[in-house]
């Protein structure tokens, strides 16, 4: 039997939608009428790209990526790998990578070193949280959400050992069992 972390609520699913509906006006301000791709990070980014991408009412493709991340519990295991690549060509294309967290910055800048060798037209960053306090390199997030505490994270698609995706609202991890 897994053991049962406490939880405790940091955003509720309303704080995230209304965070959800700025970014998107931000995003469709500078890419309407490009046709930008909106390159998910999996897993973790499946539910805020399916939120984001309803309010953009403009011509847009969307793909994923997944990468080797963390292991279970807390820390990265620190080696980055593509396990799924892209299907479609970014070449000469605007691109838009959208991260559930950036925690240490070492994935985000994985994946725009990754990107910006297939010479896209542009290459931007969009990020529903952000953890400042854990980044071991800098990464320029364009579209910036919420800021979070140096806390382990789960909700809203994050996972915890691939638990609590599924819940609506985020919360913080209090005891990890
Ligand atoms: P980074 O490479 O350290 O920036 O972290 C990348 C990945 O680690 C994220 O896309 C998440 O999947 C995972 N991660 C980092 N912090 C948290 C957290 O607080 N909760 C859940 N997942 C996290």
């Amino acid at each position: 039997m897994s053991s049962q972390p406490k939880l405790s609520l940091l955003f509720t699913k309303d704080e995230i939608q209304a965070t959800v509906k700025k970014l998107a006006a931000e995003i469709r301000r500078d890419y309407l009428g490009k046709q930008p791709i909106l390159i998910g990070v999996l897993k973790g980014s499946f539910m805020f790209l399916a939120d984001l991408i309803r309010f953009l009412d403009f011509p847009l493709e969307v793909e994923f990526i997944r990468l080797s991340s963390y292991g279970r519990g807390r820390e990265s295991a620190g080696k980055i790998k593509v396990v799924q690549g892209l299907q479609s060509k970014v070449k000469g294309r605007h691109v838009l990578v959208v991260e559930d967290i950036v925690d240490t910055g070492l994935t985000s800048a994985f994946v725009l070193d990754y990107l910006g060798k297939k010479k896209p037209a542009s290459l931007k960053v969009c990020a529903l949280t952000d953890k400042p306090s854990r980044r071991q390199t800098p990464v320029n997030i364009d579209y910036h959400g919420l800021t979070v505490p140096d806390k382990f994270i789960v909700g809203y698609g994050l996972d915890w050992d691939e638990r609590f995706r599924n819940l609506p609202d985020i919360y913080v991890v209090e005891n990890e069992g």
